[in-house]
């Protein structure tokens, strides 16, 4: 009989169930393609901190990614940091303790993120087997990405979750520098990006079946033929400082074209609490779907983002992106001239928005790999134990 690893992803937010779906079909082929041989067969769990909620931030995903549904959801809803990352930590300790792991698979940056760095580095397995007791093996998708703002809830996330991970699965070449400045060599592995995997897979599927540009041409007609932006704003220093999300938006709104704001709810809120009235070239909608996003995208002159993954996937469709803070953490995007950061800034916006044609005839190089990084990932976990 072939032997058992166990492996549980750990994944809550929106972007978190897109990287985790190239893993769950990696893990698929792995079992099937060496059935015939003696090599450990991979069993997943999943675990849903209940981070994002609504439909359209969670079920949406699993659905449309083809995402196994969660065998844990621990329903922890919004909150502050601390009592968010609380509640996941009592509810991650009894879970994985429950049904443990031989690996702890974490993506990006959440919450989430590290509320599985800190619960899952502290499990002690009793065993009946040689050396009594073992600790799950912490592996991080997605490793050495930094900001260098600390006042970034992501970056504390980041730090935290690197070092307490001995696989660190790098998207690029500067996050493998960024980890070796920190000291952090061993077991680190530059395999390409997950998101890039799964835009792949379903990039035909998305200009083949999504409707988004029709359902949006019904409201706004000329859609297409005058051309739009896409733009989306989520992060906490944009939404939580009123002066930042009024720049924003009224940078925005000078745009000479329509801009497609798919709103994720923390924006609505704001823009609602500070009373911000989007300009009459805003087409503001609620958040969509992944296969919706990649059409809209595909489709777009330019991208207009705080979003991370976004400005990846603006790359990789080769549409140029102006990201809507003053650092990134996809520097080489900015250093290729197809990523731009304008801040706040409007004059810079409407400079990206004019330059469009010049930045499309950039070179453009494979920064994030083949596409096939979670069989990558897949096969160094398989292999490590
Ligand atoms: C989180 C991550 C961020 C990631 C983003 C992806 C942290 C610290 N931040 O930010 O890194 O880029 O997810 O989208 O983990 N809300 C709803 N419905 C939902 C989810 C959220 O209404 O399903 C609203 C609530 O008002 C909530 C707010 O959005 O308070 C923020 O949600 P939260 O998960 O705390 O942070 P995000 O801004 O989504
Ligand atoms: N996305 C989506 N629908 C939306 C907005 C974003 O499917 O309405 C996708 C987007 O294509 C990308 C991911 O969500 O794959 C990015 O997530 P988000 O911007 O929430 O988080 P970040 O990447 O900044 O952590």
């Amino acid at each position: 009989m072939r032997s058992k690893l166990k492996l549980a992803s750990i994944v809550g937010a929106r972007p978190q169930f897109i990287k985790m779906a190239a893993i769950s079909r990696a893990i698929l082929r792995h079992n099937q393609a060496t059935a015939a041989e003696d090599l450990p067969v991979l069993e997943h769990t999943i675990v849903h901190t209940g981070q994002h909620y609504d439909d359209n931030m969670s079920a949406l995903f699993f659905e449309q990614l083809e995402i196994p549904s969660p065998d844990y959801n621990l329903n922890v809803g919004s909150d502050t940091h601390a009592r968010q990352t609380a509640h996941m930590l009592i509810g991650l300790e009894e879970v994985l303790g429950r049904n443990r792991p031989d690996f702890v698979i974490l993506y990006g940056d959440t919450n989430s993120t590290l509320a599985g760095a800190i619960a899952a580095s502290k499990l002690r397995f009793e065993e009946q087997s040689p050396g009594g007791r073992r600790s799950p093996v912490i592996a991080h998708v997605e490793a050495g990405m930094r900001s260098f703002v600390r006042t970034m809830p992501e970056e504390i996330n980041r730090v935290v979750t690197d070092r307490l991970s001995e696989l660190l699965f790098c998207s690029s070449e500067a996050a493998v520098e960024n980890l070796a400045a920190e000291g952090i060599v061993k077991g680190v592995h530059n395999v390409g990006d997950v998101m890039l995997d799964t835009l792949v897979y379903y990039v035909k599927r998305a200009r083949e079946f999504s409707t988004v540009l029709e359902r949006l041409e019904s409201v706004r007609s000329g859609l297409r033929d005058e051309g739009f932006f896409v733009a989306t704003v989520h992060r906490a220093e944009n939404t939580d400082d009123p002066a930042r999300l009024r720049a924003i938006m009224a940078g925005l709104g000078k745009l000479r074209r329509t801009v497609v704001f798919p709103a994720h709810p923390r924006v609505q809120k704001m823009l609602g609490e500070y009373g911000i009235e989007p300009g009459p070239n805003l087409l503001v909608i609620d958040p969509v779907g992944y296969l919706d996003m990649v059409a809209l995208v595909s489709s777009a002159e330019a991208v207009f983002t705080d979003s991370g993954g976004l400005q990846k996937e603006a790359y990789i469709l080769k549409v140029p992106c102006a990201t809507l803070r003053a650092e990134t953490e996809w520097i080489e995007l900015v250093d290729a001239g197809w990523n731009v950061l304008v801040d706040t800034d409007g004059e810079a916006m409407l400079a990206v928005a004019e330059d469009v044609e010049t930045i499309r005839r950039r070179e453009h190089p494979d920064f994030y790999g083949d596409g096939e990084a979670s069989d990558r990932i897949v096969q160094i976990i398989a292999a490590s134990r």
